[in-house]
């Protein structure tokens, strides 16, 4: 029954393709014929259900589709073309008298219509122009492509204004040797950062290495930093190289630089300074050349005024100042970043092409986000995976994200004494919370209540929340 799908012109080409659908198969003949002969690569599909199937899996340029066909007709086939693929232009060949129809089928979204039987050079022109306005829009589709490669840089998701201007930082200073300080929330993206200067740098084939300065004595950051010779102190049983002679001609990060105690910020200074130091025990004097990155999430100017960091050190390390916004005042990244963790993450699954409901994709999007990115990326791992088909529900995110036990204060139990009272306080905190976590947009904290606006509106009112 099948005889469509033959490829008249082999061979790869540049050559723009079109499919001709008719259930008559001298016309799909005669039209390929023709429409090679106009230099066009042409497929023939001798029913509707094939002709679909080729949609599916090449990339065409342009369906020629006759109107009258047996099982499923054309406007039913450039229904379900538009619902793939809505941008491909469909040409409808229809039958003397079905103009109506031909109607219905530019309200379809047909680029075009030609009456049976036409003139060759009718059809040509019809053809050269869908074609010719298809190949714009792909133009202006890659364009648009091209620029959203510009939002990535590396793995570093962003479109907002905010992490624009840090690309531009990053890519200025990637080539210098500048010190960086980078601040932010925990989760924003610092470690992300540094590492994306390190390998956007001259320095990108040499180590890019890490240390947390938290939860390290001060005995063991300096030998972590510095190394040791054998027999320094007690355990000491070889000598052991410190990150800053293992960055040499590379990075060294140092993650929470808040943390590193008094006396160790001198030492780190002086090493600034110099660029060499001994390892712990040593004499040895050694010169590293090590691009200095450090990051907190602590205010360092405040630390300074309280007498907690040196002033000097953080001069020094404050040459270049990167400060990250935290998630909820750049949710424009959202939908840009759940794409491209449910990307990740669904391609780890095996999953293919994981799409986010509108609903929560409207959640994720008004959530605040205190864990910032990192929370966001393992809400989304979770979701992939929780998710039945390719799609994430409201049903697969975390519950505990929309629950609004966290209140801030607890409710004062022993003072009230009846339930109405009681009912009210309650009521009154689910509304205060639904408004912060909706950035007080009475709409959005409606729906988080699961109560109709106007309902939210004079509940407002009768708690004086107006
Ligand atoms: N803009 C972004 N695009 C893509 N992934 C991001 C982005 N920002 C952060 N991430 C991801 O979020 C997670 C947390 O980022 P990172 O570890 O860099 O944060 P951090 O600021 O160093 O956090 P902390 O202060 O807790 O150490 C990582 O998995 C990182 O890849
Ligand atoms: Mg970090």
């Amino acid at each position: 029954m099948l005889y469509a799908l033959c490829l008249l012109h082999g061979g790869v080409t540049n050559m723009e393709t079109i499919l001709i659908v008719d259930d008559e198969k001298n016309y799909l003949l005669v039209l390929s014929a023709f429409l090679s002969e106009e230099g066009y690569e042409t497929l023939t599909a001798d029913n509707a259900h094939h002709a679909l199937e080729i949609v599916e899996s090449t990339d065409l340029d342009l369906v020629l589709t006759d109107m009258k066909m047996p099982a499923m007709g054309g406007i039913e086939l450039l229904r379900r073309i538009k619902e793939k693929r809505p941008e491909l232009p469909v040409v409808m060949m229809t039958a003397y008298g079905t103009v109506e129809k031909a109607v219905e089928a530019m309200q379809l979204g047909a680029f075009n219509f030609i009456q049976k039987p036409f003139q060759n050079e009718t059809l040509k022109q019809i053809v050269n122009k869908a074609v010719g306005t298809y190949r714009v829009l792909k133009e202006n589709l890659r364009l648009v492509q091209a620029i959203e490669e510009r939002y990535r840089f590396d793995n570093v998701i962003g479109k907002s204004k905010r992490m624009h201007a840090i690309f531009d930082i990053v890519q200025k200073v990637a080539h210098t040797k500048a010190t960086v300080l980078i601040t932010g929330e925990s989760g924003t993206g610092k470690e992300l950062i540094a590492s994306a200067i390190h390998f956007n740098s001259p320095r990108r084939n040499k180590p890019f290495v890490a240390v947390s300065c938290a939860a390290l004595t001060e005995t063991l950051l300096e030998s972590e930093l510095f190394g040791h010779e054998k027999g320094a102190f007690t355990g000491a049983i070889a000598m052991k190289k410190g990150r800053f002679e293992l960055a040499d001609e590379g990075t060294l990060f140092l993650d929470e630089i808040g943390e590193v105690p008094g006396s160790m910020q001198i030492k780190l200074l002086r090493v600034l300074e110099q660029m060499s130091f001994e390892r712990v025990g040593g004499t040895r004097n050694i010169a590293v050349d090590v691009r200095l990155i450090t990051a907190t999430n602590k205010d360092l100017k405040v630390e300074v005024e309280r007498n907690r960091f040196r002033e000097d050190l953080y001069f020094r390390l404050n040459v270049v100042h990167i400060e990250l916004p935290p998630l909820r005042e750049r949710s424009e990244d959202i939908p840009l970043l759940a794409a491209h963790f449910a990307d990740k993450y669904g391609r780890e699954a095996n999953k293919d092409e994981i799409t986010i409901s509108p609903e929560a994709m409207r959640f994720l999007y008004d959530h605040r986000w205190p864990g910032n990115v990192r929370e966001f990326e393992h809400a989304i791992e979770r979701a992939v995976l929780l998710s039945k088909g390719n799609e994430i529900t409201m049903d697969d995110l975390p519950k505990e994200l929309m629950n609004f036990a966290d209140l801030e204060t607890p409710i004062d139990w022993q003072r009230l004494s009846n339930l109405p009272e009681t009912l009210d306080a309650i009521e009154k905190r689910m509304i205060q919370k639904a408004l912060a976590l909706s950035n007080n947009v009475q709409s959005r904290a409606a729906r988080l209540l699961g109560i109709p606006r106007n309902n939210l509106h004079y509940r407002l009112k009768k708690h004086n929340l107006l």
